[in-house]
């Protein structure tokens, strides 16, 4: 970052001295004021929960432009990625910093590759949980218990350490994220095949039986390598924050990146995805399109707690460019499994259309985001509801670790620990019983 010619200065209507603080340039989008001295200066705090006005961090992998609605993985486009790239080139972008010529691909393939077993013991954990478990309970416990099987990558500090943690993550999640599935449908697990492709191995782990050949369809693989591409990174989201902030002890990479599916289940983030489609399903049941503008109507109404999920987003306030490619993916799959009437599909472009003309999300620059489209292909492909998050946290892994790493790479880092405005009860004695 860049010292920026203006600086800031604090001053107080009290009379208390003004104070002048730095501003810094990055590369691309807001400056920042550097508060880190406020409160030695001013023995005061900044006050942002939620951190609308907050960069907890400087970093160099992913941009988003809230208001063009563009994002970019160390500078490429996210829709030049995700049609000219594969996932796992793009893993190799977001940790390595640049993307790999036929050489690093090779071998980045084939070490992502070598990795994709699990210890057989990792079994006996999902041994533990109900048939009908859901998946991201599973998952949190899985990654978890990751860092109990490699003892020889647990040092944070350690390069080495890192390197093999990041391959060993991006590499097992998709075993992970299969052995979840299959668990609460009561079949065998699958083992990896080094032969098929990263998105190719995730669909035969999921769908293939001992019992047959499976064929993987192209189609579905491509979208499915999409699908990763589109949710690998996206700056300092708040799953992202949580990895830094667990990895800023200088915990393991497994047990931050847990904290990392732990954060991301939740509806008003990676869970957004199941939430949507289980919207899109119970509008259908209460009569599909014709009933859309009853549904808006309580959207609108606060007191109904009712939101649309897979709309609005904390960055964007334009249309979210992973939307976009994702509903191009969901026409090419719904084509390819003869679903183009797909009834929830209609009825998530009708909702589209008719919330991008009403004023309560026009005014409050609400559109579709990633997770709007994503649920209704992942239903297209096959896989059920309750693992769209799961498949989230998969491609996500990636990302978290290439933060994790950046932010542990930064000699700058300290342990993370915010303040608070103090609003609780000033000392006070404790009274004895009989006076209580
Ligand atoms: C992801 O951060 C990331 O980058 C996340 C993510 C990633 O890749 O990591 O992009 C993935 O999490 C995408 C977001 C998925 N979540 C949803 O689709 C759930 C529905 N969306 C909302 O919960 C909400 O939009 C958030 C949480 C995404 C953003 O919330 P903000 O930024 O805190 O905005 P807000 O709640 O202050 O909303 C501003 C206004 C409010 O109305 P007013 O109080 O001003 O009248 O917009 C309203 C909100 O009530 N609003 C919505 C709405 N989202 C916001 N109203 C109806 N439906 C919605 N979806």
């Amino acid at each position: 970052m860049k010292l920026a010619d203006n600086k800031a200065t604090l001053s107080f209507s009290n009379g208390s001295p003004s104070v002048d603080l730095p501003v810094y340039h990055g590369s691309v989008g807001p400056d920042v004021v550097d508060i880190r001295k406020l409160y030695a200066q001013t023995g005061m705090f900044t006050y942002d929960p939620g951190f609308l006005s907050t960069a907890a961090c400087q970093s160099a992998i992913t941009y988003i432009d809230g208001d063009k609605g563009e994002l970019l993985y160390r500078g490429y486009p996210i829709e030049q990625l995700a049609t000219n790239c594969d996932y796992l080139e793009t893993c190799h972008l977001l940790l390595y910093g640049e993307l790999p010529n036929t050489d690093q691909k090779k071998d980045f393939v084939h070490r992502v590759t070598n990795h994709t077993m699990v210890n057989e013991q990792m079994q006996f954990f999902l041994r533990g949980f109900r048939r009908d478990a859901h998946p991201m309970a599973i998952m949190t416990g899985l990654v978890g218990a990751l860092s109990a099987f490699y003892h020889d990558s647990t040092d944070i500090n350690n390069p080495e350490h890192r390197e093999i943690a990041a391959i060993r993550l991006i590499a097992k999640m998709p075993t992970l994220v299969a052995m979840a599935y299959k668990y609460t449908v009561g079949q065998p697990y699958m083992y990896p095949k080094n032969n098929l492709s990263y998105a190719g191995n995730f669909l035969h782990m999921m769908f293939a039986t001992p019992c047959e050949e499976y064929k993987v369809n192209p189609v579905l693989e491509r979208a499915l390598d999409r699908i990763f591409i589109l949710h690998a990174d996206h700056e300092q989201n708040a799953s992202t924050s949580t990895v830094r902030l667990c990895g800023s002890s200088g915990t393991n990479p497994f047990a931050a990146i847990a904290a990392g599916v732990a954060c991301l289940w939740g509806p008003a983030h990676g869970g957004a995805n199941e939430a949507a489609l289980n919207m899109l399903g119970d509008i259908q049941k209460n009569g599909g399109v014709e009933k859309i503008g009853d549904f808006i109507k309580q959207v609108k109404d606060k007191n109904s707690g009712v939101k649309l999920m897979g709309f609005g987003h904390r960055v964007y306030k334009n249309y979210d460019p992973r939307a976009k490619l994702m509903q191009e993916t969901c026409k090419e799959v719904l084509q390819e499994m003869g679903l183009e009437n797909d009834p929830l599909f209609k009825l998530a472009m009708a909702l589209e259309k008719i919330a991008l003309e009403d004023d309560y999300f026009v005014s409050r620059k609400l559109y579709p985001n990633v997770d709007f489209y994503s649920g209704i292909v992942q239903r297209a492909i096959g896989i059920p509801v309750p693992l769209f998050t799961a498949i989230f946290a998969l491609a996500r892994t990636v990302g978290w670790i290439a933060q994790l790493n950046e932010m542990i790479g930064d000699p700058e880092y300290k342990i993370g620990r915010p303040r608070q405005l103090f609003t609780g009860s000033t000392p006070r004695d404790v009274k004895p019983m009989a006076q209580r």
